[in-house]
């Protein structure tokens, strides 16, 4: 079996659904999750959220033992974090952050990221889709690595 995707998701997506419907849609994470493994095909997914900013650095960690490869939605955090910064820095795994909306479309302090220049790629703006890219994304970075 290969090693695992991981998916992360921070805080307030948990909420996904019914929070902020105008700008996040309708689609639960959980329909969220279920997209990301069909469109990672025979690739296993680990899919997870917190609220809490010291879990997704213990599960960044975690990854980094563990995945071929990372996605995170920080939400907030990514506006905040600079544990996440360090915890993603660490990493020698390729890592995708992504965005359900286009936070530099959005207000002021949202265009700032801690995780940007952490990661290999950032895909945004498109809601539940940003996701599938970026497993497309986060595998065919592994793909291109050599062993
Ligand atoms: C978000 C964008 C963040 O600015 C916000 O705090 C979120 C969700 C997104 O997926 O669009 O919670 O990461």
């Amino acid at each position: 079996m290969s090693k695992p995707l991981y998916v992360l998701n921070g805080p307030n997506l948990n909420l996904l659904g019914t929070r902020e419907p105008e700008v996040y849609g309708r689609t639960t994470l959980a329909e969220i999750e279920a997209a990301c493994c069909a469109r990672a095909d025979n690739t296993p997914v680990v899919f997870r959220q917190s609220n809490i900013e010291g879990e997704l650095v213990d599960w960044i960690q975690e990854a980094g033992r563990e995945a071929c490869a990372l996605i995170i939605n920080p939400a907030a955090y990514t506006h905040t974090s600079v544990a996440l910064h360090d915890a993603l820095k660490t990493l020698d795994i390729p890592v995708i952050e992504c965005h359900l909306s286009n936070p530099l479309a959005r207000e002021a302090f949202r265009h700032h990221s801690f995780v940007t220049p952490v990661a290999d790629g950032m895909i945004s703006g498109l809601g539940p889709k940003s996701y599938e890219l970026a497993v497309d994304a986060a595998l065919s970075l592994v793909a291109r690595r050599v062993p």
